[in-house]
């Protein structure tokens, strides 16, 4: 059940222990002593859970998660969980989502839950009448395909409608059927690649063609998740800052060079989300990219725009194959878990969720770079690290970086040096 006592507005959050802010969470969305456990590391993830993931299994890579504060997507707070290795990610998501958060935070919607798999068939005598015959065996087509899922057909969804593309490559014309299927809550690789399979056969008796790809594909265009949020310009550091970003965000609109970067900084939110819930990051990645530049340049996720109230006004559209059920999302317990932790009751949720992040994500990185630029926060981050690193305490280690900072050498030598004399008490 949703809570409606969650606030992601916890003001000196980034100050407290990791403890601290762990047991915040846990007491927020209700986890368990054993969900607790998982993200505080007492519990590793088990060998033989991890053996039977992948292949050649000789331990784990533990990366830290995190959990954005001061997110609300549709109307309610939520805590969003973030796994990365890069330094500065759920600060800024945390900062940014602070700015939208009075003006009412994310809103997002969802254009469903389909998903193409595509079947390759080489060697068509006649590809037009070959088209033709496939739509004639629609029905089969599809309840072919059904049988192979009686779960997803009992949940409303399964293999709903048929594409037939006809592809002139360089040494061939090639007839490319599509399955349209309705994965609902799973991400649905595996329901998608046995239907494709399983009906392959079946296809090259209709077409007297031969079948050789048999694959989702992770363009996943009716799959569309969309979030806005109004960002205050007050908030984000004025008017100059607010027009600063919206040519940000139109230099990369139109110049491939620089969107790849922007939409870098939007996949550091929206993978970390991904990643943190036991999804496939690949498949999220390859689709956003791919859409990206389905207008046939490569363009920006976002938009940018101004509103009446002089407030920065910002969405993001993409592709989000995610799901809740199925593969690592339900069988590693900090995935389930951080699906807790956002309440999420539905893959449309999530998606939303981390579209929102995405958004944040963007916005966060072109108000720092319209601004001060990234690498003041990235160098005090950098100084963290060194003083850690020096042996500082963790009472220490502001003192140490303030100092470095204002001396502007963040030298490892010159870090030892300012911890040994703060040690020494000097
Ligand atoms: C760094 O990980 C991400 C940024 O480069 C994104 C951007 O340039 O918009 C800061």
């Amino acid at each position: 059940m949703p809570s409606t006592t969650t606030t992601t507005r916890v003001p000196g959050f980034y100050r407290l222990t990791p403890d601290e802010r762990l047991d915040i969470v846990t007491k927020n969305c209700n986890l368990s002593e054993d969900e607790t456990k998982y993200f505080s590391g007492e519990y590793a993830l088990p060998m033989d859970l991890a053996d039977s993931m992948i292949e050649n299994v000789i331990g784990q890579i533990g990366i830290p998660i995190g959990v954005a504060a001061n997110f609300k997507v549709n109307g309610k707070d939520t805590f969003i969980p973030m796994a990365t290795e890069e330094p500065s990610v759920v600060a800024a998501a945390s900062n940014a989502a602070k700015a939208a958060y009075d003006l009412g935070g994310f809103y997002t919607s969802m254009s469903g839950t389909i998903m193409r798999g595509q079947i390759q068939v080489l060697n068509v005598a006649d590809p037009f009448a070959a088209r033709a015959k496939i739509f004639e065996h629609k029905s089969e087509i599809l309840q072919r395909c059904n049988e192979k899922d009686p779960t997803l057909v009992s949940l409303g969804g399964g293999a709903i409608d048929l594409e037939v593309n006809i592809i002139q490559t360089t040494n061939s014309l090639m007839l490319i059927v599509h399955l349209i299927v309705d994965t609902k809550d799973a991400m649905g690789a595996n329901a998608v690649n046995t239907m494709a399979e399983s009906v392959a056969p079946f296809i090259e008796t209709i077409t007297n063609g031969r079948v050789v790809l048999r694959i989702i594909s992770n363009l996943a265009d009716r799959r569309l998740v969309r979030a806005r949020a109004v960002f205050s310009a007050e908030a984000l550091g004025g008017k100059e800052i607010v027009e600063n970003i919206v040519n940000a965000f139109e230099f990369a609109d139109f110049d491939p060079y620089r969107a790849a970067t922007h939409n870098k900084g939007i996949m550091n939110g929206i993978t970390a989300v991904v990643l943190a819930t036991g999804n496939d990051t690949r498949a999220v990645e390859a689709g956003a990219h791919a859409y990206a530049s389905i207008s046939g340049r490569y363009r920006s996720l976002t938009k940018w725009e101004i509103n009446n109230d002089g407030n920065l006004s910002g969405s993001i559209e993409l592709p989000m194959a995610v799901g809740i059920v199925g593969g690592a999302t339900k069988t590693h317990p900090v995935a389930k878990a951080s699906l807790k932790i956002m309440e999420i009751n539905s893959a449309e949720e999530l998606a939303g969720c981390i579209a929102a992040a995405g958004l944040a994500q963007n916005v966060a990185a072109l108000r720092a770079l319209s601004a001060e630029g990234v690498q003041r926060g990235h160098m005090s981050l950098h100084a963290r690290n060194l003083a850690v690193m020096a042996g500082a305490h963790r009472s220490e280690i502001d003192r140490i970086v303030a100092q470095a900072i204002e001396e502007k050498d963040l030298r490892y030598d010159r870090i030892l040096e300012i911890t040994k004399t703060i040690q020494r008490g000097d």
